[in-house]
């Protein structure tokens, strides 16, 4: 079966994001092609596990089956009422095309006797995730999709309600410190690829927006930050979401400074199936002015150390399998360019940089994270 993926706004974030998830559920069964605006996944596996591959990501919009090349349209609804909408990810149809084939549908669709609706896309050449929702297109009505010479039908568009409930509802936000975006959080988990029975370890969770979107995906959670304020915040976050979402799994927060961790601290982490890691060390207060570089270069070197410390207490725990470790580094814009850690800082004891090509960044920002992974093992 293949099916199509419509990623977010970065690109190739969202597709390591979709390969490590495929690995992680379908192991080597899958075939990935890019098309630009979409992905082509194909795959054996059977439907349900598509669908359980689109719900654990967050760098993704849409997805969809392809439909085969003499399915009769007619077939795909059902009930006397219909609400349709046609989106278009192939640049040779544009909305004008897009409302003639909607008309045209619409009157195929009456002759049958049924009632019909449909809706257009609003300034793109594809519906929006909002208007699949309101309009009820994946549970009640139909989206769809034209594709490089394929048909496809959307099965499910990003659970926006979801994210933004745990961004904009929970109880504490430290405005003071960079939160990490809740979307890019879930990417970095599922880049860490953890296996249903291991736990995610965040070492610097501040208010804890990771924990939250791993308890989201099931995992027990580990987190631990030198701010006991902080910790505080998220203790207060995660009983909210459990209640809220009902999650079943287990979270368990921590003082631990990082420099300086006591024995019962790597006690409690040793005896813990850590099956992965995801974090964004310190990187200073949220900036607002262009730095100078010496004040980047110092910010650089304080985010380095944190991480070295975090590579030093994984070689003091009996860790027996390979983990990943998923960590953000900053780049910031400095009057004479932009200012990171250097690639050969980045070889850690047991170690293996995996990816090292991958940013999230907004338009105009002085900050960009680069979200590197890397592989460790210690024996
Ligand atoms: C950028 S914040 C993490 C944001 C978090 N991921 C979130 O979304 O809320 C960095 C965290 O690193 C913590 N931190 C700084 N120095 C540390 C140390 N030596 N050991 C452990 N945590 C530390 C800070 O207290 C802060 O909460």
């Amino acid at each position: 079966m293949e099916y199509f993926f419509v990623p977010g706004r970065l690109k190739k974030l969202s597709l390591a994001e979709l390969n490590s998830v495929c690995r992680n559920i379908l192991g080597s069964q899958y075939d990935i092609t890019d098309k630009e605006q979409y992905f082509v996944l194909k795959t054996d596996f059977e439907e349900s596990f598509v669908k359980e591959i689109f719900s654990r990501l967050g760098g993704f919009l849409k997805y969809g089956k392809i439909l085969d090349a003499d399915i009769d349209i007619q077939n795909l609804t059902d009930g006397g009422k219909i609400i349709f909408g046609i989106s278009s990810y192939d640049d040779s149809v544009g909305f004008d095309e897009i409302k003639k084939l909607s008309h045209n549908f619409k009157t195929e669709f009456v002759k049958t006797g049924k009632k019909v609706r449909f809706v257009l896309p609003k300034g793109e050449e594809f519906l929006s995730t909002s208007q699949v929702l309101n309009n009820k297109l994946i549970s009640e009505g139909l989206e769809l999709v034209i594709l490089k010479n394929q048909m496809a039908r959307t099965l499910g568009v990003q659970d926006i309600e979801s994210f933004s409930t745990r961004d904009y509802k929970k109880p504490y936000v430290d405005s003071k410190m960079g939160v990490l975006p809740i979307k890019l959080a879930r990417i970095m988990i599922n880049l860490a690829e953890i296996k249903p029975q291991g736990s995610l370890w965040d070492p610097f969770c501040g208010s804890g927006n990771i924990l939250l979107e791993g308890l989201d995906m099931d995992y027990d959670v580990l987190g631990s930050d030198i701010d006991e304020n902080a910790l505080q915040g998220a203790k207060k976050n995660i009983s909210w979401v459990k209640k809220h979402f009902k999650y079943n799994s287990k979270a368990n927060l921590f003082y631990l400074d990082i420099q300086n961790p006591t024995r019962s601290k790597v006690d409690i982490l040793d005896k813990s199936e850590i099956g992965g890691i995801a974090c964004e060390p310190y990187m200073g207060k949220p900036q607002r002015r262009l730095l100078q570089v010496n004040e980047a270069n110092s910010l650089v070197r304080q985010h380095l150390i944190l991480v070295e410390n975090l590579f030093t207490i994984l070689n003091n725990l009996n860790l027996e399998k390979k983990i990943k470790v998923v960590v953000v580094f900053p780049e910031y814009k400095t009057r004479k360019g932009w200012v990171s850690v250097k690639k050969d800082q980045l070889n850690f004891k047991n170690t293996k940089l995996i990816q090292k090509d991958l940013h999230w960044s907004r338009e105009n920002s002085i900050i960009k994270r680069l979200i590197f992974v890397f592989e460790y093992k210690s024996r």
